[in-house]
């Protein structure tokens, strides 16, 4: 098996289940001692940077939330010589300087999950690390590149908001207003159902983790109508060429921090 070393992986979620000016060199289909990710991998090159790209939902999108394979995904990445992810997400808004086509790219993280297989640390599965270690994730999203993602989205006009709190919740389905009330008052500042265990399984094979959110629609009860598909899917058309713009202006930079230690 081939392994890129130093490339950075993208996990694309809804709206984006393949990479526009990916400049595609391969495709890989994988199994790691977890399962097989969600999709295949595609190799290439993004704005000259070795990239590994993976579809969370599937491709085609098929895959619920709750359903993802995130040990998979994330062993896949590593084993191809990933060691900067960024996971890319479809959001809801809940502070209200992030709504629908809004770019976030969050500090922090609350895990509202439930059932999912969410750590490396279990079993005897061929694959496991040797020994059980409680990784620390104070800051579960890497500052230098939340930095450069910044920085790209103001280089390029993006309107994003460079701060918040991700509230992930278990889906599949939506949330009530009143669980969205309590969200709030929790802090957290935008929602989504793919957060985690994503991060917090980058963690624990030692990968830069930062996430690029998109806001699709404002959280249950932000708005005076409830959340349609139409409205997200308009959002997803309007919003993900500023993810784009940004994925593609900050390779180079995430590709020298790749090429640094990770911070103890
Ligand atoms: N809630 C949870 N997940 C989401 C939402 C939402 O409102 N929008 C996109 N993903």
């Amino acid at each position: 098996m081939s392994e890129i070393s130093g490339a950075i992986g993208i996990i694309g979620g809804t709206g984006l289940t393949t990479l526009a000016g990916l400049e595609i060199t391969g495709t890989r289909t994988v199994e790691t001692p977890w399962g097989a990710p969600s999709s295949e991998l595609t190799e290439g090159r993004l704005d000259g940077q070795p990239v590994v790209f993976l579809s969370r939902h599937g491709n085609p999108h098929r895959i619920p939330p709750h359903e993802v394979n995130y040990r998979a995904n994330l062993k896949a990445l590593y084993d191809a010589g990933v060691r900067t992810v960024v996971g890319v997400n479809a959001v809801g808004g809940i502070h209200p300087d992030m709504g629908p086509a809004c770019v976030v790219i969050p500090e922090q993280i609350i895990d509202y999950t439930w059932g999912r297989p969410s750590t490396f640390f279990e079993g005897s599965l061929e694959g496991n690390l040797d020994k059980v270690t409680h990784i620390d994730f104070t800051w579960p999203y890497d500052q230098a590149a939340r930095d450069i993602l910044a920085q790209a989205a103001t280089a390029h006009n993006v309107s994003f908001a460079g701060f918040g709190v991700y509230g992930a919740t278990q889906g599949p389905r939506l949330e009530t207003a009143a669980e969205i009330r309590r969200m709030e008052r929790d802090g957290c500042d935008l929602v989504g159902m793919t957060g985690m265990p994503e991060a917090a399984l980058a963690a624990e094979l030692g990968m830069r983790y930062v996430c690029l959110g998109l806001v699709v629609n404002w959280a249950a009860g932000k708005s005076d109508h409830i959340i349609t598909m139409e409205e997200i899917e308009a959002a997803i058309e309007q919003g993900m060429s500023g993810v784009r713009h940004i994925l593609e202006a900050s390779m180079a930079d995430l590709g020298a921090l790749t090429a640094l230690p990770q911070p103890s």
